[in-house]
């Protein structure tokens, strides 16, 4: 199947932006050069500081897509604002009909594929908006399919009438808040056990923890590798994003990382060249090599094997941070501090 990788920008208006769930908005832009965009598309926004706002002043962030209508004239995305308010979900929330924004015609590399016997898309959290037009389009081809949903609590899932409606019992929620926590070893064994487990295909998108256990659940159960599919940008880390420093001893260079922003873009930001592709964890190309660290990493990628992660020498500059662990579980108990917490310094030799 083609997969659309070719970033082409134009502009958009934004026509509607409302919110669909606790801290949820959902935004339909009207592109002006509109290209229909196929389940599992997404696009890249680029989102302007507004006046006074910290953080870079451009900041570019991928959204899936979903809903295409009327030929790609509408384009749905759907954005969590992220505690404690990352960069790229503040800006989309900020936004409003009749804004204008620099945005990427459809982008491809989440293809849902024809002619398995069955299809189970999962979604964690806010990576639904990976997998609803998949789904859609699934029940227009009258596949077997199953949507599984997990999330905290439904006050902050969108549109789950809608898709209870849409796809009846092939729908599934389970949310922790009302002790339906997902076992995803008994969701894989499903797969393994069922009639087609060799042309099952599983689309999955959410937490980095989630898919990390999805995976290991798959290889066990020796199903096709290539039947597992992923989305990964959105993926939350182990911690909430915290500011940290970022040191480059052989350029002299020291930035500091906010929460919104990310330590590629920070370099970027302070005039240091570095080589970057995917910017979504996949790609490999801006791993750095680790000289030293005070607090600890929050892996965000899918480049990086376990072991790879667990050794503690790489990272992913484009999407993996620093958190000190012990900061996080305090913060933000108490608001009349000034913040004393440590933290995190990352020293490294760039690729
Ligand atoms: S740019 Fe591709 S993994 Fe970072």
């Amino acid at each position: 199947m083609a997969i659309d990788s070719v970033i082409s920008w134009g502009t958009a208006e934004v026509v509607a932006s409302e919110e669909v769930a606790e801290g949820v908005r959902r935004v339909v832009l009207a592109p002006d050069r509109p290209v229909p965009a196929r389940p599992g598309s997404h696009v890249d926004i680029r989102l302007a500081a507004r006046d006074g706002e910290p953080g870079p002043a451009s900041l570019t962030r991928s959204y899936s897509v979903v809903a295409s209508e009327d030929g790609g004239r509408r384009l749905t995305l759907t954005v969590q604002l992220a505690d404690p308010g990352r960069g790229g979900s503040r800006r989309v929330h900020a936004l409003r009909v009749g804004d204008r924004l620099p945005v990427t015609a459809p982008l491809q590399n989440f293809p849902l594929g024809v002619g398995a016997a069955r299809y189970v898309l999962l979604a964690g959290g806010i990576g639904l908006t990976a997998t609803i037009a998949m789904a859609r389009t699934l029940r227009a081809r009258g596949a077997d399919y199953r949507l599984v949903l997990a999330g905290r609590r439904r006050e902050v899932l969108p549109y789950l009438d809608e898709l209870a409606a849409e796809h009846g019992d092939r729908f599934t929620l389970h949310t922790e808040a009302e002790g339906g926590r997902l076992d995803v070893a008994a969701l894989v064994s499903e797969v393994a056990d069922g009639a087609h487990p060799g042309r099952t295909e599983l689309y999955m998108c959410g937490p980095i923890a989630m898919m990390d256990a999805v995976r290991r659940a798959w290889a066990d159960a020796a199903l096709p590798p290539t039947n597992l599919r992923f989305e990964t940008f959105g993926n939350s880390g182990s911690w909430e994003p915290q500011e940290f420093r970022v040191r480059v001893p052989r350029l002299g260079t020291t930035v500091q990382v906010t929460p919104g922003s990310t330590v590629l873009e920070s370099l970027e930001a302070a005039g240091v060249a570095v080589m970057a592709d995917c910017r979504k964890g996949e790609c490999g190309l801006c791993v750095a090599r680790v000289l030293d660290l005070e607090g600890r990493l929050d892996h965000r990628d899918v480049f990086l094997d376990d072991d790879q992660k667990a050794a503690g020498d790489r990272l992913c500059l484009c999407v993996s941070r620093v958190a000190v662990p012990d900061r996080a579980a305090t913060r933000p108990t108490d608001t009349r501090t000034t913040d004393p917490a440590p933290c995190g310094v990352l020293t490294l030799e760039l690729p």
